[in-house]
């Protein structure tokens, strides 16, 4: 029997409950679709850092690196100063073991979740791809004469042209594949008789960055006619956001850079139901990537079992998706889909009308 081996970081607050209840359900998809999933658990997280000083081990990616894929359930601890575990073992890991994409699947799955008038499921299914590994977030910069009148804070965007390119390569790539059989629905007739399937929208800031997001842009341009089937589209960030809320359904897949995607993906995941849905993917594509709730580790609900564990079982599916088991993947999202729309009444927490086990069990029992 095919086997898969996942390192598991529950992490802080939340995050070991609702990993629970991902890792709950993607043994059930495991026995149905015939492989075999192991699991080895580390303590990483906040509760270790105040017992121990040490935030990651130094072994800690050179370990992380023997599998394929880690599933981490939330980072941060109201009593640990912000940043500290959020640099010292997300960002981290991401960069160390150079999960250079930033996935995140935007699907609405019930009409009623989405606070936007007259938007359904068939408005809202696109694709974020967010640098993961560079831009703002790579942590060059400093302080000149820190704490005087005349302090300098400097905080640089680094775009190196491999980054940017490895990332719209792999957004690239995901826009052709992404439509197999069915154009996307998007698309002008006269794009659809051009060969054209799906849409990959570069979001930047053109007009004002105009150092990296002329790299960015003059990538992009490059690469595109490489995709003879992908419809390549800009639009810079603010605008990005307006038509996020306005037009959800112009967007198909999105590529942009770290930050931005930071911002983006909060918003996306408001209008696809919330938190409590919102999933994603650090992916090295040639190496071990990363799958987590977005939802964070949410302290005040911690222990009370009314976290809504649907984020996490995406991640889940994601994962199982990365680990070659699509089938498997499929099964939990299809059954995520029929329990939100049978049974949950919301997707925010304490009022699913359900624990966060139960809803566990409820998609475990649905697949
Ligand atoms: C995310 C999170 C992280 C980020 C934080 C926790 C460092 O907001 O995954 O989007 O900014 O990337
Ligand atoms: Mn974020």
């Amino acid at each position: 029997m095919k086997s898969h081996n996942v390192a598991v970081i529950g992490g802080d607050g939340t995050g070991p409950e609702v990993t629970r209840e991902a890792l709950k359900v993607c043994e059930v998809a495991a026995q149905k679709f015939g492989f075999k999933l192991n699991w080895q658990h580390y303590d990483f997280g906040g509760d270790r850092y105040l017992k121990t000083g040490e935030v990651l081990p130094d072994s800690a990616s050179s370990e992380l690196r023997k599998f394929k894929a880690i599933f981490l359930g939330a980072v941060g601890h109201p009593q640990v100063a912000p940043g500290i575990l959020e640099k010292g073992i997300l960002l981290r890991l991401r960069f160390e073991l150079e999960q250079y994409i930033n996935l995140r699947p935007v699907k609405l799955y019930r009409a009623v979740d989405c606070p936007i008038k007259d938007k359904g499921p068939e408005h809202v299914d696109f694709v974020v791809v967010r640098e993961n590994n560079e831009g703002l977030y790579a942590g060059a910069g400093g302080f000149l004469f820190k704490g005087s009148p005349h302090e300098v804070a400097v905080q640089e965007s680094i775009n190196t042209r491999r980054g940017v390119e490895r990332c719209l390569k792999y957004a690239f790539e995901l826009t052709q594949k992404r439509r197999e059989g069915k154009p996307w629905l998007g698309l002008k007739p006269e794009d659809v008789k051009a060969g054209k399937t799906a849409q990959l929208t570069l979001c930047g800031k053109t007009n004002v960055l105009t150092f990296a997001f002329d790299l960015w842009w003059r990538a992009f341009q490059e690469l595109g006619p490489k995709y003879a089937s992908v419809k390549t589209d800009y639009a810079h960030v603010d605008a990005t956001c307006m038509w996020f809320v306005k037009n959800p359904e112009w967007f198909d897949v999105i590529v942009t850079d770290n930050m931005f995607g930071d911002i983006i993906t909060d918003l996306a995941a408001m209008i696809q139901g919330g938190l409590g849905v919102a999933a994603g993917g650090n992916i090295n594509p040639e190496g071990t990537s990363m799958f987590e709730p977005m939802g964070g580790s949410a302290p005040k609900y911690t222990g009370q079992n009314v976290i809504n564990p649907i984020a996490a079982i995406n991640a889940g599916a994601m994962m199982l998706d990365f680990l070659g088991e699509t089938k498997a993947g499929a099964a939990i999202e299809n059954a995520v889909v029929q329990v939100i729309n049978t049974r949950i009444k919301s997707l925010a927490a304490g009022k699913m009308g359900y624990g966060t086990r139960e809803v566990g069990d409820l998609v475990a029992a649905a697949i």
